[in-house]
């Protein structure tokens, strides 16, 4: 499942992550990548323990628990703290490369498997030319280039692409979910499940039916969530 979700930060956190990348010194992003990510990938990132990223990223991290479309549609059980890169100058693109499917979380050895992969877009698309996220899907690739504080979700199984960013620097946050539940086609039910309920709630109120369906969502991801 391939979703976008609008307007995950606001404004203001918008300007305030901004403010924080603009002053920021950045670092080569090989140093992250796998073997064969890192023969392609030509970007810069923010070292993870750099003052700008540790703010960045814990204003970030509040603003995705806002979001209940995102908790819906991932089911986040653990989420790999953010990387903020840019794309700019010769450091302009990432050549097609599946992620990682298992990454370090933290100094402590604890490990996160990589189900759902997520590009929140900090760059207004006006302000760089290129810089498309390309997604390759079995009907074709598709392109992407959301509007700055919108989150591209995707699944971690799919082959990617940064195009090269030709004018001007394309900046941007992503990180990783682990999700509760593994199967991707078990989480796209419940998704789907999940936003009928609450339609039928908005449609016609608190109803039998709708207390039903809820208990239904609530038994099957007890049956296929991992907590
Ligand atoms: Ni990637």
């Amino acid at each position: 499942m391939l979703l976008k979700l609008p307007d995950i930060l606001t404004a203001d956190e918008l300007r305030a992550v901004r403010a924080l990348l603009d002053a920021a010194a950045w670092d080569d992003g090989r140093s992250t990548a796998g073997e064969q990510a890192a023969a392609v990938k030509r970007n810069q990132q923010l070292p993870p323990q750099d003052e700008a990223a540790r703010q960045a990223r814990a204003l970030v991290l509040r603003a995705l628990d806002r979001s209940a479309l995102l908790f819906s549609a991932a089911l986040p059980r653990r989420v790999l703290p953010p990387m903020f890169n840019r794309y700019a100058g010769a450091s302009n693109r990432y050549g097609d490369h599946v992620d990682q499917a298992i990454r370090q979380l933290g100094d402590g050895g604890e490990r996160l498997r990589t189900d759902l992969s997520c590009t929140l877009f900090l760059s207004a698309p006006d302000d760089y030319d290129g810089g498309e996220l390309v997604i390759r899907e079995p009907g074709g690739e598709q392109r992407h280039k959301l509007p700055a504080g919108h989150l591209l979700l995707y699944p971690s199984t799919s082959v990617h692409r940064v195009e090269p960013v030709t004018r001007g620097a394309r900046l941007a946050a992503v990180f990783w979910i682990e999700s509760m539940v593994r199967s991707a086609e078990q989480r796209q039910l419940l998704f789907e499940l999940d936003l009928n309920v609450v339609k039928l709630r908005e449609q016609q109120g608190e109803s039998d039916v709708a207390v039903g369906l809820t208990a239904t969502y609530h038994n099957l991801l007890r049956m296929w969530a991992t907590a």
